[in-house]
């Protein structure tokens, strides 16, 4: 099946115009608006240079698309995300969470085909692993950003360019099961985004949310102390990377509370019912043991994985730390203090992670509802 086989997804002009990509050098299938010739929506297969869809700062590429999402687009960060993939899959066991329900909402019910949607799907790992789970289903990862580095893929996967906080009314009443992982960097307004994903449900669809939350805790399980000064036993330089991380993408306008509230917020969303989340603390470094050796094995993976993966993440944010003022001497120690923390395992800490799923009820989607963020998430909140 090609791209163009796909029978959802097609942004009409109605919605927000935007997406200033140039897009000449990049053998891209599109998918046009129904009322204008040009293309909104990118759908792209192909593994020519997808360039021309990014701007590099500092020696890294970025999404050309949206300045609100300040992190990578590079094969270094691709590898970042692609051990994110495997820390997700070894702390929930699968690809996604509440498994007899997903199954059964996604098993074959032909003629129609059902309709996967990955929002900010990165690299498409999770996107194309559906994909091959479920090879009756259709799934779609959009994304600001190209990934042409990681093709072919399925023939029932596709991928396209595109911003989800200009609105979904492209998708809406067209999907069994909504995804979303680790977005909140790039999200305006987190309430109207979920409300948006459940909008793209039909009626008994699944919304999967998963977000990581900034604040470290320690071996106790108790909030971690951040490094200052020079730092000193109990305190954590990654803590602190992460906590003026968190301060300047939100002074940048993302929703990054959202990484604490998002079942809450889920709860709040008049389009779903059944909402609940699933939690994972997953040990920074290999220093937590398990009560059995199969336990044991799943920690050390998990806290290899998150050791790897944090480090990465500071790296990734060394260009945001820059452009918010941060002196080349403050973002050093940040950075280097959490190489030293974490390689030497001096801290013991846990990252904290949920898994939120609700279901899309019967409640029509409101004729007046706007297709904008109203305001913007820190205004709410
Ligand atoms: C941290 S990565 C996570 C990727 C993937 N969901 C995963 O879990 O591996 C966040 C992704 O969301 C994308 N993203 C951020 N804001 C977006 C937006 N407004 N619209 C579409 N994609 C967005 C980014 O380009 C990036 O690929």
């Amino acid at each position: 099946m090609s791209g163009s086989d796909f029978s959802f997804g097609t942004r009409a002009s109605g919605s927000r115009g935007h997406h200033s990509a140039v897009i000449d050098d990049v053998d891209m299938e599109s998918v046009h608006s129904s009322l204008t010739s040009a293309p909104s929506v990118y759908s792209y297969n192909s593994s020519r240079d997808g360039t021309t869809l990014l701007r590099f700062v500092q020696g890294r590429a970025f999404n050309a698309q949206n300045d609100l999402y300040f992190f990578p687009a590079d094969e270094e960060e691709f590898t970042r995300l692609e051990k994110n993939d495997l820390k997700h899959l070894v702390a929930i066991g699968r690809l996604y969470v509440e498994q007899e329900k997903v199954q059964r909402i996604l098993a074959p019910s032909p003629p129609l085909p059902k309709q996967i949607l990955d929002l900010g799907t990165g690299t498409a790992g999770w996107a194309m692993a559906m994909a091959q789970e479920f090879p009756h289903a259709e799934v779609i990862g959009i994304d600001l950003a190209p990934n042409t580095s990681r093709f072919p893929l399925p023939p029932n996967c596709r991928l396209e360019i595109d911003d989800f906080n200009l609105g979904l009314p492209h998708y809406y009443n067209s999907c069994d099961l909504v995804h979303s992982r680790a977005v909140a960097n790039g999200v305006q307004d987190f309430k109207w985004y979920i409300n948006e994903a459940a909008k793209c449900l039909k009626p008994g669809g699944m919304l999967l949310m998963t977000e990581g939350n900034h604040n470290l805790l320690n071996a106790a399980k108790e909030h971690q102390e951040c490094a200052f000064g020079e730092g000193g036993p109990g305190q954590s330089w990654f803590a602190r990377a992460l906590f003026e991380g968190h301060n300047t993408l939100k002074r940048r306008g993302s929703s990054v509370d959202a990484r604490v509230l998002l079942e809450n917020l889920m709860i709040e969303c008049p389009l779903l019912t059944d909402v609940g989340a699933h939690t994972r603390l997953m040990p920074v470094g290999p220093w937590d043991r398990g009560s059995t050796p199969e336990e044991d094995q799943q920690k050390r993976i998990l806290g290899i994985l998150t050791r790897q993966t944090s480090i990465d993440l500071i790296g990734a944010m060394e260009p945001l730390y820059v452009s918010a003022g941060y002196s080349a001497a403050d973002v050093k120690q940040m950075v280097d203090g959490t190489k030293n923390e974490l390689n030497q395992l001096t801290e013991h800490m846990y990252m904290k992670w949920k898994y939120a799923y609700g279901t899309r009820n019967t409640v029509p989607i409101p004729t007046d509802d706007e297709c904008e963020p109203e305001k913007s998430f820190q205004e709410r909140h």
